[in-house]
């Protein structure tokens, strides 16, 4: 018997199997999809905002409870500063043209990441969304923004370490549950499925704890062309999956 609570907690039950209750997207593509196009990278991030709109959508239809989205990396720190600060406006952009859509459709937004870093405004604004949509009970929507998983789990053990220095944890007490309520995702499942778009077959620092067990399912598409077929076809993809989680039945979560 595992006598940590963190490995027994069991998923939110969902009433159609082949529907994963977390989603975890890696959306890669935009430059591409742009440069195929002649056209600039930022209208790949353009148009991959909308795409995300019809992935929040699709998974408030087909009754998805949680959505983690990878919209910005602790690595693309490394890209060229005017994209940078366009990836940035088109955040707050998004939060202020689409907040009272989310919150009249009963999302709850959470932004995982780092905050170091970030300029106060943003802060606040981050802040904010959260607030706003705390109380809302329909889909999880879960923005990664400024996230690395090496950095979260970094954070994590930085937090740990500082409970031990100060005599409230003994090192012999800590489990897998102390390290994940140390995480920015503390209190989220962690996802069934992990998709990637673009053809590129990385996690990409994504998730890395809580990606575990998860299904990765890789596509083609470029991200701004995620639709409802691809969709499907990542649901179809996953209904055929065979979970064990280390054990010899199949198990379905
Ligand atoms: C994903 O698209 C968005 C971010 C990483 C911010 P990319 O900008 O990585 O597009 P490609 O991979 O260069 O085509
Ligand atoms: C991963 O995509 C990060 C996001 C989608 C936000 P990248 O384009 O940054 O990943 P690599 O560099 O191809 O691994
Ligand atoms: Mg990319």
């Amino acid at each position: 018997m595992p006598s940590d609570p963190a490995i027994v907690r069991q998923p939110e039950p969902q009433l159609d199997p082949r529907i994963p209750a977390h989603v975890g997207v890696i959306m890669d593509g935009n430059g591409r999809w742009a440069q195929a196009r002649g056209k600039p990278r930022t209208e790949g991030h353009i148009e991959g905002v909308n795409a995300l709109r019809r992935m929040v959508e699709l998974c408030i239809r087909y009754g998805v409870a949680h959505l983690t989205v990878f919209s910005f990396s602790s690595e693309n720190w490394t890209r060229p500063k005017d994209e940078i600060n366009f990836i940035f406006s088109l955040l707050r952009r998004f939060v202020a043209s689409d907040l009272q859509k989310l919150i009249a459709h009963n999302v709850r937004v959470r932004i995982i990441g780092s905050r170091q870093g970030l300029e106060d405004s943003l802060r606040r604004l981050i802040d904010d969304v959260e607030a706003k949509t705390a109380h809302n009970t329909g889909l999880n929507l879960h923005v990664a923004f400024n996230y690395g998983g090496k950095a979260e789990i970094t954070e994590a053990v930085r937090h740990i370490a500082g409970e031990v220095a100060a005599g409230r944890l003994r090192p012999a007490d800590i489990t897998e549950g102390t390290i994940e309520r140390a995480l920015y995702t503390c209190g989220i499942p962690d996802p069934d499925v992990i998709i990637r778009t673009s053809g590129e077959q990385r996690v990409s620092n994504f998730l890395l704890w809580q990606g575990a067990y998860s299904e990765l399912v890789f596509v083609d598409e470029n991200w701004p062309d995620f639709d409802e077929e691809t969709f499907l076809r990542v649901l179809d993809e996953y209904a055929l999956r065979e979970r064990r989680f280390g054990g010899v039945e199949v198990a379905r979560r």
